[in-house]
């Protein structure tokens, strides 16, 4: 069965990487549902990481994910969301250069902080950022598709 994560290309990566990521996305076989391009306001990313707001980094990780654009994507594969945070890699971009040298964060990303990409880390996590971020309409849409 098809499944759909929330891929967000974060403001670090949007510049110089963008486009080699969203080809590399189309070249592993995800669908891109839906796609939009975003400046996150304050509150709209303290809601989005709220799960990390207790964390010593949540005020910076704020501050980053606002600094300009965003790209978020829902995409649509068999096992989207694992498939995509193994594209992804590791968080910190050390371990992901250490342990899976291919993946995007061992390639495009600075730091712990500055990772260029995310990716909802569970079905329900997928299914409640995508309706955050892309509104009921979209929920719709995958109603249709099942
Ligand atoms: P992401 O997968 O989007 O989920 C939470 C984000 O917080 C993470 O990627 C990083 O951008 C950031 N993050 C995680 N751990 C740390 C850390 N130790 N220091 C700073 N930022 C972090």
């Amino acid at each position: 069965p098809k499944q759909q994560t929330l891929a967000v290309i974060k403001p670090d990566a949007m510049e110089e990487h963008r486009e080699r990521i969203l080809e590399e996305i189309s070249g592993s076989g995800f669908s891109v549902t839906q796609l939009k391009e975003m400046v996150l306001s304050r509150e709209m990313a303290e809601e989005f990481y709220k799960e990390h707001r207790e964390k010593p980094f949540f005020s910076q990780l704020v501050e980053f994910m606002c600094r300009g654009p965003c790209m978020m994507l829902i995409l649509t594969k068999e096992n989207a969301v694992e498939e995509w945070r193994a594209m992804m890699g590791p968080t910190d971009p050390e371990q992901a250069k250490a342990t899976c040298p291919n993946s995007l964060r061992a390639r495009f990303a600075s730091d712990i902080l500055q990772n260029s990409v995310h990716g909802s880390s569970n079905e329900q996590h997928a299914e409640e950022k995508i309706s955050f971020i892309f509104g009921d309409i979209s929920s719709d849409c995958r109603d249709h598709r099942k």
